[in-house]
This record gives structure tokens, sequence and C-alpha cells, in this order.
């Protein structure tokens, strides 16, 4: 199998479990496949929740020791191959001078939702130095890891991002965002113009901290017609992983619903494709190309099944990947709260445990 094939100059029993994520990410040969969780740390875990008992959302990732202590607790307690710094898709929206907070129960809330092209004019650039503290999260993350697990930055995909800034919070018909995309092209341009340049210095802070791995999370691409990915979403998305590749890390590129897309999702040239849960994966790496990795995609409710319902859908995910180079074990979208522990750490298990010759048989 050649997923156990060692790489020039290396044996599988010298990857270290950090490079073994980014071996992944670059559809290199590894040892076995690498896992991790898409929200890893957050309101399921007791440890967490502790610590938001004393602190707000925004607090834990201002304050990196605070940010820096929940992902490795995260990310140890689980035994994942990959930890994924304690930040906020919405981080980059205060320096542009758009303040939001999250409202119990209501998610995120925009004060001043970004409605015209006046607005968009008064959105500011130059201060994304201002979320070092991203930065110095990172730093004390990768010191108590060193090599011993891939690390991940992440920031919002521009489509994404300006929905929020548009809509002012969560969404669920896109209105406002869709009016100012078909109605002020002028605009919706220069909206994402502002925002690549905003997140390039973001990830650039983040790469130079040391992540090894930047993720563009494009949430809600799923909203778009492939044709509207096309004229108003596409291009903004290529630049900014285009300008993270030339950092010098690989980028994961992820949406959900996004099955009509994922092709053209996959010229924009990320690494690795994020997969939800709606299609096998087996068919979802067909739709990217099997020049790109892929990471996925387990439906996060599964985490409520019976162990046995777990264990045969984590082995279908692993057979659909059938051991070729460049698949990351993930859930199709986050963890959501309630969901047991234990259970997660049992998948980190049946990936470990996993035989391709095994499962062929059986
Ligand atoms: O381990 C991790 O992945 C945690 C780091 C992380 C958070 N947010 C912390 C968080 C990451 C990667 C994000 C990304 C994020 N934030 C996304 C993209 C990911 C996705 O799910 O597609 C989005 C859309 C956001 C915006 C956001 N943040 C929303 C809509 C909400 C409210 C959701 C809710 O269920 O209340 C948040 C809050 C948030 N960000 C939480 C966490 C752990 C919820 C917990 C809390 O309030 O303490």
């Amino acid at each position: 199998m050649d997923s156990k094939a060692a790489a020039p100059g290396s044996s599988p029993d010298t990857i270290l479990d950090g490079s073994r994520f980014v071996r992944a990410c670059l559809r290199k040969p590894v040892d076995r496949t690498p896992v991790w969780f898409l929200r890893q740390a957050g309101r399921y875990m007791q440890e967490y929740r502790e610590v938001r008992k004393h602190h707000t959302l925004v607090e834990i990732c201002k304050q990196p020791e605070l940010a820096a202590e929940v992902t490795i607790t995260a990310a140890e307690k689980l035994g994942v191959d990959a930890a994924i710094i304690f930040a906020d898709l919405l981080l980059p929206l205060e320096p542009m001078g758009l303040p939001f907070e999250f409202q119990a129960g209501e998610g995120p809330v925009v004060h001043h939702p970004v409605r015209t092209a006046e607005d968009v004019k008064a959105l500011r650039t130059d201060r994304a130095a201002e979320l070092g503290y991203v930065a110095r999260a990172i730093e004390m993350v990768a010191a108590h890891f060193r090599d011993r697990l891939g690390i991940i930055g992440f920031c919002g995909a521009p489509y994404t991002l300006a929905s929020y800034m548009i809509e002012g919070g969560g969404s669920r018909n896109y209105l406002h965002t869709k009016q100012m995309m078909y109605g002020d092209t002028t605009a919706w341009s220069m909206l994402l113009d502002k925002l690549v340049a905003v997140l390039t210095e973001y990830c650039r802070l983040q790469v130079q901290a040391g992540a090894d791995v930047i993720q563009i999370f494009d949430s809600w691409v799923g909203s778009l017609s492939l044709a509207d990915y096309k004229d108003y979403a596409f291009e903004a998305s290529k630049r900014l992983v285009r300008a993270v590749q030339a950092l010098g890390v690989p980028v994961i590129y992820f949406g959900v619903e996004t099955a009509g897309l994922l092709g053209a999702m996959a010229e924009t040239g990320a690494d690795v494709m994020g997969l939800d849960w709606r299609q096998p994966l087996d068919e979802g790496w067909r739709a990217v190309g099997h020049a790109h990795a892929v990471q996925g995609n387990l439906d996060p409710i599964t985490l409520f099944a019976p162990l046995e319902v777990l264990e045969l859908r984590v082995k279908q995910i692993m057979r659909a990947a059938g051991g070729r180079p460049g698949h990351i074990f993930n859930l199709g979208h986050g963890i959501v709260p309630g969901t047991p522990v234990e259970n997660v750490q049992a998948v980190v298990r049946m990936v470990r445990e996993f035989r391709l010759e095994d499962a062929a048989r059986g």
C-alpha cells in the first residue's frame, strides 16, 4: 500500500506527529492518516466551559496565554495530529473599523453593518498588526508542541467575511449581501479587495509566528450558485489562497454544502479541499481532482451515535480514501455543543488503528 511507503530520506518510523499532518496536506506518503477536528476546542469540552465561566469568547482570543491554553488542552485531550489556534473568524472586523460582539444565544452581532459604497470606503486596511495577539498565542502553542503537532492558523474567506460585515450577523438568505454583490459591483469588489489585503497580512503574522498550515473558512459559500461563485467570489478567494501559499505554507480551503462548487473552488489552487458529509469522500475527491489533498468528512452529529454506527461511518470514510496519500481525517463541519468527548477520542483511536487490508477483508 503506497500510504506506507517511506518518503526519500525518511522512514515511516521517523515521521514526527507534526510532519504527518503537513506531509498529508502536501500529498506526501505518511505512516497513518492524520486526524483533527473542526471546533475541537469549544463548549462540548468541560475544560473550555471552565475557562468560559471566567472570560468571554473575545477575552480568551485576546489573551494569548488563555488562547494558547485552550488550544493545547483540546489537542492533548483528544490526541490529534494538529492543533488549530483558538481564535474567531470575525476578529479582523475590529481593526477594519467594524466592532462586533457575541450576544448569548444569537451569535455574532456587528453594530454598524456595511451597506453602502461609502461604508466600504470607510473600512481600514492598515491595522492588521492589531491582530498580533493571535500571533503571540501561536508562538506559545508552537513553543509547547515543537514538532509534535502541526499548528493550524486560519482566517475567513472574503465572501464569508463580507457576508458577516453586510448582514451584521448570521443570515438565512444573504439578502443584503447578494443585493450589494449584484447591484453595486464596484463596492462589492472594493470590499473583497480590502478583505484580501487585511487577511493576507493577518496570515503573514500567523505564519511568522509558527503556523504550519492556514485554513481558509468559506463557511457560507454554499449559499451561492456555481455561476455566482464564479462571477462574484472565486477571484478574491483565489488571490487570497495564492498570497498565503506565497508565505510558504499549504492552504486548506473549507466550505459546507459545496458539492456543486467543489470543482470551481479547487481551481483556487488550494492544497487541501475541505469536504462536508453530504457526498461520499471518494466522490468529493474526484470532484476536486486527485492533484489536491482532501480533509473530511464525517457528519459531526454521528458523534452522538452508538459506537458501532460511529465506527462503521469512520471505516467507510477511510475505505473511500483508499490509502491514497493526501487524506486528512476530520468532520464535515464543527463539533457541536453536547458532543460526548469520549466519542471524539474514540474516533481518533479508530483512525489510528484502521488498516486498509483488514477493512477490505471485513
Ligand atoms: O477549535 C476550534 O476550531 C476553535 C476555534 C474557532 C472558533 N471559531 C471559536 C469559537 C474557529 C476555527 C472559529 C471559526 C468560526 N467562527 C467560523 C468558521 C467555522 C465554521 O463553523 O464554519 C464562524 C462562522 C465563526 C463565527 C462564529 N463564532 C459564530 C457564528 C459563533 C456562534 C456560534 C454559536 O454556536 O454560538 C461563534 C462563537 C464561537 N467561536 C464559539 C467558539 C468555540 C462558541 C463558543 C463560545 O461562545 O464560547
